[in-house]
């Protein structure tokens, strides 16, 4: 494992906010709204629901402006700071006092103005906005692994089959009942005990097809590597293992032989998150992944995802614009 610099601004109290290291890595950080910032957040932005930020796009960007305004105008330098600081560049955050399913709308509406404070969140073709919610239960037989229960969802990063850049991914809890096991899964690039084997190999290099099934309403397949290197040389990755479409045995060979080094991977973060809790990445060196549930007739989850990119910070060469 390499070194992690524990900044000092990893470990801080500010004003509506507390940032610290989580318990399951350093490189993944805790940042906890208090009650009173969130209630005096959503007093703010009572006049908007959320249909009037999927009406109005730029409501988006006033909302995050609100909040940031409430914490003293440190939240948003502070999370364009750690979203591509390359040891870091994951949060676990916790609105507190915002965790029924009752308050779903106001959580979308919260996960949106952090959002929009260091980004921009994506059309995401299965809901037709941009975010989307959808409800994991016993019994789904759907065409990807995303709203099957009893499947592991292996590690991926988003946005591999779109031609959107997806700098970043937020995963919200809305809801979860009966349920038993499902933590989110997470693994930093630069914990993987296996980056700079499957990184050198001409392999990593080739351009490959990537195509979607039917339900996430893609028409085009996109071509791109698996690995790409960013502005400051450091290794990114744009990976699924259901939609990558191998051409011919070498490349398949290679695919299974990499997504079995993920997979079993001993730095793999397993990280429960809990009903108004949300994880934000860096899609392009977090991969991230769902652990399996136990299975329960009355098993219900409930999630809100939003995809996008960085608008303050360049500092990553997009995978398949060489
Ligand atoms: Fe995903």
């Amino acid at each position: 494992m390499s070194n992690v610099a524990t900044a000092d601004f990893t470990h801080h109290k500010y004003q509506g906010f507390t940032l610290a290291p989580s318990t399951h890595s350093r490189r993944l950080l805790e940042l906890r709204f208090d009650e009173q910032t969130v209630k005096a957040f959503l007093d703010a932005t009572a006049e908007w629901p959320v249909q009037a930020l999927e009406y109005k796009s730029f409501l988006r960007f006033k909302v995050a402006q609100l909040l940031n305004d409430l914490c003293g105008q440190a939240l948003q330098p502070l999370l364009i700071k750690t979203l591509v600081n390359r040891d870091t560049g994951g949060l676990l955050i916790t609105p507190e006092g915002l965790n029924q399913v009752e308050q779903a709308e106001d959580m979308v509406k919260f996960t949106t103005a952090v959002a929009h404070l260091f980004g921009r969140s994506n059309f995401d073709a299965m809901s037709g906005q941009y975010y989307a919610r959808f409800v994991v239960k016993n019994d789904d037989n759907s065409d990807s692994y995303l709203r099957q229960a009893h499947r592991v969802m292996e590690l991926h990063n988003d946005g591999t089959f779109v031609e959107q850049d997806t700098d970043y991914v937020l995963m919200l809890k809305i809801d979860e009942q009966n349920m038993e096991g499902g933590n989110s899964l997470l693994l930093h690039l630069d914990d993987w005990e296996h980056l700079a084997e499957f990184y050198n190999d001409p392999m990593a290099r080739r351009v490959m097809r990537w195509g979607a099934p039917p339900s996430k309403n893609t028409q085009k397949d996109v071509y791109h590597a698996v690995f790409d290197t960013d502005v400051s040389g450091q290794p990114i990755m744009s990976y699924i293992d259901q939609f990558v479409q191998p051409k011919d045995f070498d490349e398949g060979v290679w695919l299974a032989s990499l997504s079995e080094a993920i997979e079993t991977s001993n730095q793999r973060l397993s990280v429960p998150v809990a009903p108004g809790s949300f994880l934000l990445i860096n899609n392009h060196f977090w991969l991230h992944g769902r652990d399996k549930f136990t299975a329960h007739d009355g098993l219900r989850r409930e999630l809100m995802r939003q995809r996008g990119y960085f608008t303050h910070a360049k500092t990553l060469k997009q995978p398949n614009q060489g």
